[in-house]
């Protein structure tokens, strides 16, 4: 069950649990779905990444249990999933996965945890490439911290579940998507530095609206694709003899051009100039400069299908569409590429007219059925009294 509208908020998650367990939740946590402005494909590379944490989120209603078994009911799939606290193990049941994998990474920190049952509830479009594998993670962290009375670090919780991704789940993500669903804040983007895991809020000006364009399009290679590129990064760093790409300046990168391959050429180049693009929009956004930060938005998305070669042609669609309307800033792809959303940075009083136009011209071009969200920037996980 979601609202008429497909959203979902406390009241129609405490609602489901009601159905489910025949009272009222004890505790109501909500971790949110991300979109990353700009900076892709940089966070493996200890580079700089502005992703902002989303209105739409992996919600949980439970109960504690006096003794340790967790038992999840997810509402939208239908999926029952349990679990000993002792006896953990992976039978790559789906999401119940999660769940379980942020448990072992807390255990394995050291946190001794209670039990707890309860549903999760969601309206983060799965697969769309907006993490609802990180927000469903870390809103189980949030969860888990609150029934066992760990203290609530936010940066260490985001690496627990990245922890959990890469290790119990067996994806190779960076850190960008824990992070933000972690430590997002309502109406500012975040600047992350992926090697310190320092952070700075930056604050979205009223006067645009960040809107989501889901081509509708899913790509079964994404992560194959993914290990791939980062494999290639890792590689290459290695060989300048440094920790990452982010270490290779622009200068030291041309200089040393001819030594590289073509495919390695503009893969590096794509990193080093996106580190370059990331920091400049930041600075932008701070002054409110929205002109140049869409025009770092548009030479990210031409980077990412030039250079790192991580676009479609549906992708390359929505953002050719996105950026012929009136009162769009920029657009470009956004998340790992190869299906998923793009994101477009519009004029606040032309976001409706764009999210129908953009809709209407795209399903015609390609026949793909999008979806629009005109989002707005929220804040990180946390209990919703
Ligand atoms: C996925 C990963 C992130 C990041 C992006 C690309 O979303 O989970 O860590 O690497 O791709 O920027």
């Amino acid at each position: 069950m979601t609202t008429q509208s497909g959203r979902v908020d406390r009241q129609t998650v405490a609602g489901i649990f009601h159905q489910t367990f025949g009272k009222a939740p004890d505790i109501v946590a909500r971790g949110p779905g991300r979109v990353n402005l700009i900076g892709e494909h940089t966070d493996y590379n200890d580079g700089f990444v502005l992703p902002m944490a989303i209105d739409r989120a992996i919600w949980i209603a439970l109960r504690p249990r006096r003794d340790r078994w967790v038992m999840v009911h997810f509402n939208d799939t239908k999926q029952y999933g349990e679990f000993h606290l002792d006896a953990l193990r992976n039978t790559g049941e789906g999401s119940i996965e999660y769940v379980k994998g942020v448990a072992w990474a807390l255990q394995e920190e050291g946190f001794f945890l209670r039990g707890w049952e309860g549903v999760v509830v969601g309206d983060v479009p799965v697969g769309a490439g907006l993490s609802s594998s990180a927000a469903l993670e870390v809103v189980t962290a949030r969860v888990f911290a609150a029934v066992s009375h760990c203290s609530w670090d936010p940066v260490k919780m985001a690496l627990l579940s990245q922890r959990a991704e890469n290790r119990w789940v067996g994806v190779q993500c960076g850190i960008m998507d824990q992070l933000i669903s972690a430590c997002g804040r309502a109406d500012h983007a975040l600047l992350i530095d992926c090697r310190s895991l320092e952070f700075q809020h930056v604050p979205l000006p009223p006067t645009v609206r960040v809107v989501i364009l889901d081509t509708g399009t899913r790509r079964g290679l994404v992560d194959s694709a993914y290990n791939e590129r980062r494999a290639a990064c890792e590689h290459t760093a290695e060989r300048f003899r440094v920790k990452a790409l982010r270490d290779i300046s622009l200068d030291e990168f041309e200089r040393r051009a001819v030594e590289m391959d073509e495919t390695t050429r503009k893969r590096v180049r794509h990193v080093i100039s996106e580190n370059d693009r990331t920091l400049r929009a930041a600075e932008a956004l701070r002054q409110g400069d929205v002109t140049t930060f869409g025009r770092l938005m548009v030479e990210s998305h031409v980077s990412l299908r030039d250079d790192f070669e991580v676009s479609s042609p549906a992708l390359d669609a929505m953002v050719e569409i996105a950026l012929s309307q009136p009162g769009c800033l920029g657009a470009r792809m956004t998340g790992a590429g190869f299906g998923g959303c793009a994101v477009a940075l519009v004029e606040a009083e032309t976001a409706e007219t764009f999210a129908q136009n953009v809709a209407e011209q795209y399903r015609q071009k390609t026949k793909h059925e999008p979806a629009v969200y005109i989002s707005r920037a929220s804040d990180g996980a946390d209990i919703v009294a």
